[in-house]
């Protein structure tokens, strides 16, 4: 099967604008269609990538090249405009907003109000609860309900990949399966996705293929089952309690 890379970083470098690098050394790559997992202890740079990918750092040695062309100098509204959708760690929601006020802001890039109708409801078939809740202040919703706000949001500009930064942190056991769920559902629509999760026996279980990131850098790469069966993997997550 021949598919089509849809985001390469290429042995990227990068540094927060007060000047800290903080990686050096980052290649993932999505091809269309996949779930690509990456992860990684506290701090190895997992969050970084992404912002990274959306233009927040500067990108010092390497490339990142979506669709095949080069996203270096555009900044992170043409990022998303170009099709790159990105949930932050953190599950940021404008708390006095209702729901649909959130998701509007989502479609901020978008004049038209056909569009964003659209997309609203395009959202909502993934997302009923949304539905049901839209007059609601996403500030009175539960995390779990928050989390869907935060990824029905970056829905609204219609990307062709997600990147999920650590969707499950902090939920119940419960909303923790949901969101594994749509995550599923929202591959079998299409959608590309990049998962940064702790939850690494579940972000490797759906994934495709993965990424462990170390000290800012790549440290092991593989499929799916390659990733599960190598012992480096076991003993820093699956095994020590650390997952
Ligand atoms: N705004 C910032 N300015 C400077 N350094 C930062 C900033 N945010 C993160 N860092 C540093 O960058 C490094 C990588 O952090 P990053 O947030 O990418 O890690 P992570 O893998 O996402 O960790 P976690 O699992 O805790 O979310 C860390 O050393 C961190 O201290
Ligand atoms: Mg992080």
């Amino acid at each position: 099967m021949n598919k089509n890379s849809l985001l390469e970083i290429k042995t990227i470098s990068a540094s927060y604008p007060g000047g800290m690098q903080v990686l050096n050394g980052v290649s993932i790559q999505a091809f269309e269609g996949e779930i690509v997992s990456v992860i990684g202890s506290n701090g190895a740079g997992k969050s970084s990538t992404l912002k990274s990918v959306m233009g927040f750092l500067n990108v010092t040695k390497g490339e990142i090249l979506f669709k095949g062309k080069s996203l270096k100098g555009l900044r992170p509204e043409q990022i998303l405009s170009a099709g790159l959708g990105y949930v932050p760690q953190g599950r940021v929601v404008f708390e006095k907003m209702t729901v649909k006020e959130n998701l509007e802001l989502g479609a901020f890039i978008f004049q038209d109000s056909r569009k964003i109708a659209e997309s609203m409801s395009n959202v909502f078939s993934i997302f009923p609860l949304l539905e049901e809740r839209q007059e609601q202040f996403a500030g009175t919703m539960s995390g779990g309900e928050q989390q869907m706000i935060a990824v029905g949001r970056s829905l609204m500009t219609n990307p062709n990949i997600l990147m999920l930064d650590e969707p499950s942190l902090g939920l119940s056991p419960k909303y923790v399966s949901e969101i594994f769920e749509k995550i599923i559902e929202l591959s079998n629509q299409g959608f590309t996705i990049i998962l940064v999760e702790q939850n690494v026996t579940q972000a490797l279980e759906i994934c495709d293929r993965g990424y462990l990131l170390e000290l800012g850098r790549n440290k092991i790469e593989g499929t799916r089952d390659q990733l599960i069966s190598s012992h480096e993997v076991h003993n820093m997550f699956l095994g020590g309690g650390n997952s």
